[in-house]
């Protein structure tokens, strides 16, 4: 296999991405003919050099900006058991959002220490499997999450440290169905009426519960750091009322993760290194004035972690041409595996993955081949024209695609594979037809 350059791929693609002398896309110094040939299509390909590269880019910056900062990543985004390995190579900590979550982070290998647990509305039996698991903390969401932890901690020997999350109140430009921290949420209890400082006055009565500081996550796929800046301030004033009126410590504070990623081209979100300046700045800051000691700051990028690094394969099937109206090519995937531009809008790019193409274009919409109308990956793209049998590359689909998949139309999620340095292996298989009816009774 050549992995001569041919053509350097802009910048939504994995690094070292390139074409060899046959036009084929080259990702990991693998070709995605051979990928297709091996292991079929749809396939979801991770770069191990991206990912690993996403991961100390954080982790460095935010080090730099903050010493005794953790960066835990989110497993919303995508989560498997080789994924949390190399989370844990690369020491980094690992935010859940359920059980499953959490027995996926076990399992791969994370020390329970770096785990940590979120959700509007974790089960009795969640917070026990956390709790008895020993994991590093839970960030408390509500009330009735409160009195449940109380009494399953009550009689522990050390206290289970807690974040509380707090709804700040803050607006932020992205989709309104990522957007978390307005004031009218399901996350987190409001600062602004009261509810949130009732929350700090219960939790320092729990012996079993030690309340560290405090949590906020405003939204996802930002690109601008002023709601941020907004979010600190309103948590930096909370620690200062709840350290005089209840004598809270602030020993730890997350502003959650959100860091936004190119999906076109034209997208230029801040590096990992201007959020930790930006974030590392306002809490500095913010603290001296307010007279609070430098606290441990935590942050929990999904997004700009596994988004970049994934690349989802595809193999071109029909086409429909609608006079005066628009050109459909359907791929052998679509909402089952990706449901976000369904959902949210989203908007991707794509390259033609097995050849150049012959430098004529056309525009045309990438249709999925799931029985539903609004089943649309791409609309109107300009492409080379696309013939049945090609292979197209859909780069930035690392995140919130395979972690939302379904088996809608009784479909079979795709097989997940990681190259690197010229090697490719699953890291999960792609699912059976035995895989549909195993679950039947
Ligand atoms: N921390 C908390 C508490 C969160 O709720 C989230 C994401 C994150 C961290 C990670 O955010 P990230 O760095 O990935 O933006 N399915 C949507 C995104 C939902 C995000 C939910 N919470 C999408 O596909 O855009």
């Amino acid at each position: 296999m050549s992995t001569q350059v041919t053509e350097t791929m802009s910048r939504v693609w994995p690094v070292d991405t390139h074409r060899n002398e046959r036009g084929e896309m080259v990702i990991g110094g693998v070709s995605l003919v051979d990928l297709a040939k091996t292991f079929g299509t749809p396939t979801y390909v991770y770069d191990e050099a991206t990912l690993r590269g996403a991961m100390r880019q954080f982790r460095d910056a935010f080090t730099r900006a903050l010493p005794r900062s953790r960066v835990v990543f989110a497993g919303k985004a995508f989560l498997s058991t080789a994924f949390v390995k190399i989370l844990v190579e690369e020491d980094l900590g690992l935010d859940v959002v359920s059980s499953g979550e959490l027995y996926v982070g076990l399992r791969g290998g994370m020390p329970a220490d770096r785990i940590s647990l979120h959700g509007n509305n974790k089960s009795v039996d969640e917070l026990k499997m956390a709790c008895e698991a020993g994991i590093g903390k839970i960030i408390v969401d509500n009330f009735d999450e409160i009195e449940m932890l109380a009494a399953l901690c009550a009689d522990r020997e050390t206290p289970m440290t807690v974040l509380l999350r707090l709804n700040p109140g803050v607006d932020v430009h992205t989709h309104k169905k990522i957007s978390t921290g307005l004031a009218d949420s399901k996350f987190g209890l409001p600062i602004v009426d009261g509810q949130a400082a009732r929350a700090v006055e219960m939790l320092v009565r729990m012996p079993g519960l030690h309340l560290a500081g405090y949590h906020s996550h405003i939204g996802s796929q930002l690109f601008e750091g002023d709601a941020s800046v907004d979010a600190i301030g309103e948590l930096l004033d909370f620690a200062v009322e709840m350290r005089n009126q209840h004598g809270v410590e602030l020993e730890q504070l997350s502003p959650g993760g959100g860091f936004g990623i190119a999906y076109l081209d034209e997208d230029t979100p801040p590096s990992p290194e201007v959020w930790a300046d930006l974030i590392s700045r306002e809490i500095r800051t913010g603290c001296e004035t307010r007279g609070l000691p430098l606290p441990v700051v935590v942050i929990e990028p999904g997004r700009a972690i596994a988004g970049p690094a994934g690349v989802a394969l595809y193999t071109v099937g029909s086409r429909k041409e609608l006079s005066g109206l628009r050109t459909y090519v359907s791929i052998d995937g679509g909402m089952a595996d990706n449901i976000r531009p369904t959902l949210y809008e989203a908007v991707y790019t794509a390259s033609l993955a097995n050849r150049s193409g012959d430098g004529e274009t056309e525009r045309v919409t990438i249709a999925g081949k799931y029985c539903e109308s609004g089943d649309i990956l791409i609309e109107d793209i300009e492409m080379p024209r696309l013939k049945m049998g090609d292979l197209l590359a859909v780069p930035a689909a690392g995140a919130y695609c395979l972690a939302m998949a379904s088996n809608y139309n009784m479909s079979l999620r795709p097989a997940v594979v990681m190259v690197n340095a010229g090697e490719a292996s699953v890291i999960r298989r792609r699912e059976t037809f035995e895989d549909l009816i195993r679950l039947d009774v």
